[in-house]
Protein backbone atom coordinates (compact mmCIF):
# COMPACT_ATOMS: atom_id res chain seq x y z
CA UNK A 1 0.00 0.00 0.00
CA UNK A 2 1.10 3.58 -0.36
CA UNK A 3 -0.98 5.88 1.96
CA UNK A 4 0.52 9.07 1.91
CA UNK A 5 0.57 10.01 5.55
CA UNK A 6 1.56 13.35 7.13
CA UNK A 7 3.53 13.06 10.98
CA UNK A 8 3.50 16.06 13.55
CA UNK A 9 5.80 15.77 16.47
CA UNK A 10 6.25 18.62 19.15
CA UNK A 11 6.65 16.23 22.39
CA UNK A 12 9.98 18.16 23.67
CA UNK A 13 12.59 20.71 21.81
CA UNK A 14 11.72 19.71 18.55
CA UNK A 15 8.91 20.92 15.74
CA UNK A 16 8.89 18.62 13.21
CA UNK A 17 6.79 17.05 10.30
CA UNK A 18 7.46 14.83 7.87
CA UNK A 19 5.24 12.51 4.94
CA UNK A 20 5.84 9.38 5.00
CA UNK A 21 4.82 7.07 2.08
CA UNK A 22 3.35 3.65 2.75
CA UNK A 23 4.90 3.53 6.38
CA UNK A 24 8.46 3.50 4.85
CA UNK A 25 9.79 6.11 1.98
CA UNK A 26 10.60 8.89 3.63
CA UNK A 27 8.95 11.29 1.13
CA UNK A 28 9.68 15.05 3.16
CA UNK A 29 11.28 15.61 6.57
CA UNK A 30 11.60 19.18 8.42
CA UNK A 31 13.12 19.33 11.94
CA UNK A 32 13.52 22.75 13.23
CA UNK A 33 15.48 22.62 16.76
CA UNK A 34 15.00 24.67 19.73
CA UNK A 35 18.43 23.72 20.54
CA UNK A 36 19.42 27.51 20.79
CA UNK A 37 16.38 28.76 22.48
CA UNK A 38 17.44 26.25 25.64
CA UNK A 39 21.33 26.16 25.46
CA UNK A 40 21.99 29.45 27.77
CA UNK A 41 19.52 27.26 30.44
CA UNK A 42 21.47 24.49 30.44
CA UNK A 43 17.99 22.15 29.47
CA UNK A 44 14.71 22.21 27.96
CA UNK A 45 12.50 25.11 29.24
CA UNK A 46 8.82 23.89 29.39
CA UNK A 47 7.39 27.08 28.73
CA UNK A 48 10.09 28.68 26.20
CA UNK A 49 9.84 25.23 24.34
CA UNK A 50 5.55 25.40 24.44
CA UNK A 51 5.71 28.86 22.85
CA UNK A 52 8.51 27.84 20.52
CA UNK A 53 6.50 25.32 18.66
CA UNK A 54 3.75 27.78 18.68
CA UNK A 55 5.38 30.13 16.91
CA UNK A 56 6.99 27.34 13.91
CA UNK A 57 4.58 24.37 13.69
CA UNK A 58 2.48 25.56 10.72
CA UNK A 59 5.74 26.83 8.96
CA UNK A 60 7.21 23.44 9.87
CA UNK A 61 3.83 21.96 8.51
CA UNK A 62 4.16 23.96 5.52
CA UNK A 63 7.62 23.07 4.28
CA UNK A 64 7.41 19.62 4.77
CA UNK A 65 3.91 19.20 2.24
CA UNK A 66 5.81 21.95 -0.18
CA UNK A 67 9.07 19.08 -0.09
CA UNK A 68 6.96 16.51 -0.72
CA UNK A 69 5.16 18.58 -3.72
CA UNK A 70 2.27 18.01 -2.16
CA UNK A 71 -1.29 19.58 -0.77
CA UNK A 72 -2.94 18.53 2.45
CA UNK A 73 -5.55 17.16 0.06
CA UNK A 74 -3.40 14.31 -1.46
CA UNK A 75 -3.19 12.75 2.30
CA UNK A 76 -4.54 10.42 3.50
CA UNK A 77 -4.40 10.67 7.21
CA UNK A 78 -2.60 12.92 9.59
CA UNK A 79 -0.55 11.20 12.23
CA UNK A 80 0.02 13.11 16.20
CA UNK A 81 2.77 12.71 19.05
CA UNK A 82 -0.08 12.31 21.59
CA UNK A 83 2.56 11.27 24.49
CA UNK A 84 4.74 10.98 26.20
CA UNK A 85 6.19 14.45 26.70
CA UNK A 86 5.80 18.05 27.60
CA UNK A 87 2.52 18.95 28.38
CA UNK A 88 2.45 22.16 26.65
CA UNK A 89 4.47 20.99 23.74
CA UNK A 90 2.35 18.12 23.11
CA UNK A 91 -1.06 20.26 22.62
CA UNK A 92 0.78 22.56 20.63
CA UNK A 93 1.10 19.40 18.00
CA UNK A 94 -1.90 17.51 19.01
CA UNK A 95 -4.08 20.55 18.50
CA UNK A 96 -2.72 21.82 14.97
CA UNK A 97 -3.27 17.95 13.66
CA UNK A 98 -6.68 17.40 14.64
CA UNK A 99 -7.40 20.99 13.03
CA UNK A 100 -6.06 19.78 10.06
CA UNK A 101 -7.73 16.47 10.12
CA UNK A 102 -11.06 18.00 11.61
CA UNK A 103 -11.30 20.80 8.37
CA UNK A 104 -10.25 17.96 5.63
CA UNK A 105 -12.13 14.96 6.77
CA UNK A 106 -9.00 13.36 7.48
CA UNK A 107 -8.54 10.01 9.85
CA UNK A 108 -6.21 11.42 13.01
CA UNK A 109 -3.54 9.06 14.19
CA UNK A 110 -2.18 9.23 17.86
CA UNK A 111 1.45 8.12 17.92
CA UNK A 112 3.30 6.86 21.37
CA UNK A 113 6.51 8.95 21.08
CA UNK A 114 8.77 5.78 22.66
CA UNK A 115 7.44 3.16 20.23
CA UNK A 116 8.16 5.20 17.51
CA UNK A 117 12.05 5.82 18.46
CA UNK A 118 11.75 2.28 18.06
CA UNK A 119 9.72 1.81 14.69
CA UNK A 120 12.27 4.22 13.48
CA UNK A 121 15.27 1.57 13.40
CA UNK A 122 12.53 -0.87 12.19
CA UNK A 123 12.16 1.49 9.22
CA UNK A 124 16.04 0.44 8.77
CA UNK A 125 15.35 -3.38 8.14
CA UNK A 126 14.89 -5.42 5.12
CA UNK A 127 11.98 -8.05 6.85
CA UNK A 128 10.03 -6.85 9.86
CA UNK A 129 12.22 -8.06 12.84
CA UNK A 130 9.17 -8.62 15.48
CA UNK A 131 9.86 -10.46 18.13
CA UNK A 132 13.26 -8.63 19.01
CA UNK A 133 14.46 -6.62 21.75
CA UNK A 134 14.31 -2.86 21.79
CA UNK A 135 16.66 -0.13 23.81
CA UNK A 136 15.11 3.41 23.89
CA UNK A 137 17.96 5.55 25.18
CA UNK A 138 17.29 9.54 25.05
CA UNK A 139 17.17 12.35 26.84
CA UNK A 140 14.48 11.93 29.03
CA UNK A 141 14.09 7.65 28.73
CA UNK A 142 16.58 4.96 28.91
CA UNK A 143 14.64 1.57 29.01
CA UNK A 144 14.53 -2.02 27.34
CA UNK A 145 11.39 -3.74 26.03
CA UNK A 146 10.37 -6.92 23.98
CA UNK A 147 8.07 -5.94 21.13
CA UNK A 148 6.46 -8.44 19.67
CA UNK A 149 5.32 -5.98 17.03
CA UNK A 150 5.45 -1.91 16.14
CA UNK A 151 2.83 -1.55 18.86
CA UNK A 152 3.09 -4.45 21.38
CA UNK A 153 6.01 -4.04 23.44
CA UNK A 154 6.18 -4.94 27.02
CA UNK A 155 8.86 -2.94 29.37
CA UNK A 156 11.97 -5.22 30.62
CA UNK A 157 13.41 -2.83 32.58
CA UNK A 158 14.04 0.85 32.71
CA UNK A 159 16.28 3.50 35.03
CA UNK A 160 16.30 3.75 38.55
CA UNK A 161 16.70 7.68 38.23
CA UNK A 162 18.53 9.21 35.59
CA UNK A 163 17.75 8.71 31.72
CA UNK A 164 21.43 8.05 29.93
CA UNK A 165 21.01 11.14 27.77
CA UNK A 166 20.39 13.37 30.54
CA UNK A 167 23.57 11.56 32.36
CA UNK A 168 25.16 12.98 29.54
CA UNK A 169 23.77 16.13 29.72
CA UNK A 170 24.66 16.78 33.68
CA UNK A 171 28.05 15.70 32.72
CA UNK A 172 28.68 18.21 30.04
CA UNK A 173 27.87 21.03 32.50
CA UNK A 174 30.48 19.57 34.96
CA UNK A 175 32.97 19.84 32.13
CA UNK A 176 32.13 23.03 30.55
CA UNK A 177 31.82 21.72 27.35
CA UNK A 178 27.71 22.92 26.72
CA UNK A 179 24.11 21.66 25.50
CA UNK A 180 23.02 19.15 24.59
CA UNK A 181 25.82 16.80 26.25
CA UNK A 182 25.67 13.93 24.27
CA UNK A 183 27.69 15.68 21.21
CA UNK A 184 29.69 17.60 22.94
CA UNK A 185 31.12 14.90 25.38
CA UNK A 186 31.20 12.67 22.78
CA UNK A 187 33.92 14.76 20.96
CA UNK A 188 35.72 15.57 23.61
CA UNK A 189 36.15 12.12 24.79
CA UNK A 190 37.29 11.11 20.89
CA UNK A 191 40.71 13.13 22.78
CA UNK A 192 40.73 11.05 25.40
CA UNK A 193 41.60 7.35 27.09
CA UNK A 194 38.35 5.20 27.52
CA UNK A 195 40.14 3.11 30.42
CA UNK A 196 41.59 5.97 32.35
CA UNK A 197 39.42 5.96 35.20
CA UNK A 198 37.29 3.29 36.15
CA UNK A 199 33.78 4.97 36.78
CA UNK A 200 30.93 2.61 38.35
CA UNK A 201 28.97 0.31 36.70
CA UNK A 202 25.53 -0.40 38.22
CA UNK A 203 24.37 -3.95 38.22
CA UNK A 204 21.02 -4.71 38.71
CA UNK A 205 20.01 -8.15 40.79
CA UNK A 206 20.20 -11.31 38.60
CA UNK A 207 17.67 -11.95 36.49
CA UNK A 208 16.57 -8.72 36.36
CA UNK A 209 17.72 -5.84 33.12
CA UNK A 210 17.52 -2.20 34.31
CA UNK A 211 20.04 0.66 34.06
CA UNK A 212 21.14 3.72 37.13
CA UNK A 213 23.28 6.38 36.16
CA UNK A 214 23.22 8.86 39.12
CA UNK A 215 26.04 6.51 40.71
CA UNK A 216 28.10 7.34 37.78
CA UNK A 217 27.21 10.58 37.66
CA UNK A 218 28.36 11.47 41.22
CA UNK A 219 31.48 9.31 40.64
CA UNK A 220 32.36 11.62 37.86
CA UNK A 221 32.01 14.81 40.42
CA UNK A 222 34.27 13.15 43.15
CA UNK A 223 36.50 12.78 40.88
CA UNK A 224 36.51 16.24 39.26
CA UNK A 225 37.01 17.28 43.35
CA UNK A 226 39.95 15.17 43.62
CA UNK A 227 38.29 12.19 45.70
CA UNK A 228 37.24 14.60 48.39
CA UNK A 229 33.00 14.93 48.62
CA UNK A 230 32.75 18.21 50.15
CA UNK A 231 36.04 19.99 48.46
CA UNK A 232 34.55 22.78 45.62
CA UNK A 233 34.10 21.57 41.95
CA UNK A 234 36.50 22.94 40.02
CA UNK A 235 35.95 25.45 37.06
CA UNK A 236 36.09 23.39 33.82
CA UNK A 237 39.07 25.22 32.51
CA UNK A 238 40.65 24.19 35.89
CA UNK A 239 40.11 19.83 35.22
CA UNK A 240 42.92 17.70 34.30
CA UNK A 241 42.90 15.33 31.89
CA UNK A 242 39.09 16.36 30.42
CA UNK A 243 39.25 13.88 27.83
CA UNK A 244 40.08 11.11 29.76
CA UNK A 245 37.15 11.87 32.01
CA UNK A 246 34.56 12.45 28.98
CA UNK A 247 35.76 9.11 27.67
CA UNK A 248 35.70 7.60 30.92
CA UNK A 249 32.29 8.63 31.22
CA UNK A 250 30.96 7.45 27.79
CA UNK A 251 32.94 4.05 28.29
CA UNK A 252 30.76 3.54 31.70
CA UNK A 253 27.56 4.51 30.15
CA UNK A 254 27.79 2.64 26.53
CA UNK A 255 29.07 -0.42 28.76
CA UNK A 256 25.97 -0.55 30.79
CA UNK A 257 23.77 -0.09 27.85
CA UNK A 258 25.17 -2.54 25.84
CA UNK A 259 26.00 -5.38 28.75
CA UNK A 260 21.97 -5.03 29.64
CA UNK A 261 20.50 -4.75 26.44
CA UNK A 262 22.36 -8.06 25.68
CA UNK A 263 21.07 -9.48 28.99
CA UNK A 264 17.83 -9.25 27.82
CA UNK A 265 18.70 -10.86 24.56
CA UNK A 266 19.70 -13.75 26.21
CA UNK A 267 16.90 -14.01 29.25
CA UNK A 268 14.11 -13.18 26.62
CA UNK A 269 16.11 -15.93 23.85
CA UNK A 270 15.74 -13.19 20.85
CA UNK A 271 18.41 -12.28 18.74
CA UNK A 272 17.77 -8.43 17.45
CA UNK A 273 17.94 -5.34 18.47
CA UNK A 274 16.04 -2.72 17.38
CA UNK A 275 17.98 0.54 19.16
CA UNK A 276 16.44 4.53 19.03
CA UNK A 277 16.72 7.75 20.77
CA UNK A 278 19.08 11.01 20.54
CA UNK A 279 21.99 8.31 22.41
CA UNK A 280 21.47 5.84 19.65
CA UNK A 281 23.32 8.82 17.81
CA UNK A 282 26.61 8.20 20.07
CA UNK A 283 29.15 6.56 17.70
CA UNK A 284 30.87 4.41 20.97
CA UNK A 285 27.63 2.92 21.21
CA UNK A 286 26.61 2.19 17.83
CA UNK A 287 30.56 0.74 17.63
CA UNK A 288 30.61 -1.37 20.71
CA UNK A 289 26.67 -2.87 20.53
CA UNK A 290 27.72 -4.12 16.66
CA UNK A 291 30.80 -5.51 17.76
CA UNK A 292 29.44 -7.43 21.25
CA UNK A 293 25.85 -8.34 19.52
CA UNK A 294 28.33 -10.02 16.66
CA UNK A 295 30.27 -11.72 19.07
CA UNK A 296 26.73 -13.64 20.15
CA UNK A 297 25.17 -13.67 16.97
CA UNK A 298 22.83 -10.84 18.16
CA UNK A 299 21.75 -7.89 15.12
CA UNK A 300 21.37 -4.37 16.14
CA UNK A 301 19.59 -2.01 13.80
CA UNK A 302 20.20 1.68 14.52
CA UNK A 303 18.10 4.66 12.65
CA UNK A 304 20.38 7.06 10.41
CA UNK A 305 21.86 9.82 13.13
CA UNK A 306 18.52 12.30 11.59
CA UNK A 307 16.11 9.55 12.82
CA UNK A 308 17.59 8.49 16.03
CA UNK A 309 16.91 12.43 18.12
CA UNK A 310 13.41 13.42 17.55
CA UNK A 311 11.67 13.69 14.15
CA UNK A 312 8.47 13.47 12.34
CA UNK A 313 9.57 10.64 10.18
CA UNK A 314 8.82 7.82 13.07
CA UNK A 315 5.83 9.34 13.73
CA UNK A 316 4.59 9.03 10.32
CA UNK A 317 6.30 5.90 9.96
CA UNK A 318 4.33 4.35 13.03
CA UNK A 319 1.02 6.77 12.05
CA UNK A 320 0.57 4.57 8.67
CA UNK A 321 0.83 0.88 10.67
CA UNK A 322 -2.08 2.46 13.20
CA UNK A 323 -4.07 4.11 10.73
CA UNK A 324 -4.08 0.38 8.36
CA UNK A 325 -5.04 -1.54 12.41
CA UNK A 326 -7.70 1.20 12.79
CA UNK A 327 -5.90 2.61 15.73
CA UNK A 328 -7.25 6.32 15.13
CA UNK A 329 -8.82 9.07 17.30
CA UNK A 330 -12.13 11.06 17.53
CA UNK A 331 -12.62 14.93 17.84
CA UNK A 332 -12.28 14.60 22.09
CA UNK A 333 -8.22 13.03 21.26
CA UNK A 334 -6.53 14.59 24.26
CA UNK A 335 -2.50 14.63 24.86
CA UNK A 336 -0.97 13.36 27.86
CA UNK A 337 2.85 13.84 29.46
CA UNK A 338 3.22 10.25 30.74
O1 LIG B 1 15.48 11.49 21.49
P1 LIG B 1 15.96 12.87 21.78
O2 LIG B 1 16.20 13.80 20.61
O3 LIG B 1 14.97 13.63 22.72
C1 LIG B 1 14.28 12.99 23.77
O4 LIG B 1 13.21 12.39 23.48
O5 LIG B 1 14.82 13.06 24.89
O6 LIG B 1 17.30 12.72 22.65
C2 LIG B 1 18.04 13.83 23.12
C3 LIG B 1 19.19 13.32 23.99
C4 LIG B 1 19.97 14.43 24.68
O7 LIG B 1 20.10 14.11 26.06
C5 LIG B 1 21.32 14.40 23.98
O8 LIG B 1 22.39 14.79 24.83
C6 LIG B 1 21.44 12.95 23.58
O9 LIG B 1 20.13 12.59 23.18
N1 LIG B 1 22.37 12.75 22.46
C7 LIG B 1 23.53 12.05 22.57
C8 LIG B 1 24.19 12.15 21.31
N2 LIG B 1 23.41 12.90 20.49
C9 LIG B 1 22.30 13.26 21.20
N3 LIG B 1 24.04 11.37 23.60
C10 LIG B 1 25.24 10.77 23.41
N4 LIG B 1 25.95 10.83 22.26
C11 LIG B 1 25.47 11.51 21.19
N5 LIG B 1 26.18 11.57 20.06
ZN1 LIG C 1 12.56 11.43 21.75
Amino acid sequence: MTELILGIESSCDETAAAVVRGAREVVSSVVHSQIDEHAEFGGVVPEIAGRSHLVKILPVVDRALEQAGLELDDLDGIAVTRQPGLIGSLLVGVSVAKSLAFTRGLPLVPVHHIEAHVYAASMECETPPYPCIALVVSGGHTALYRAESPVSMTLLGTTLDDAAGEAFDKVSWLLGTGYPGGPAVSALAREGNPRAIAFPRYRPKSGEVGFSFSGLKTAVLYHLRGGDALAATPEPSAIEGRADVAASFEAAVVDALVTQTLRACEEQGLGHVLVGGGVACNRMLRDEMQRRCAERDVRATFPSPAYCTDNAVMIAGLGTELLRAGATADWSLDAQAR
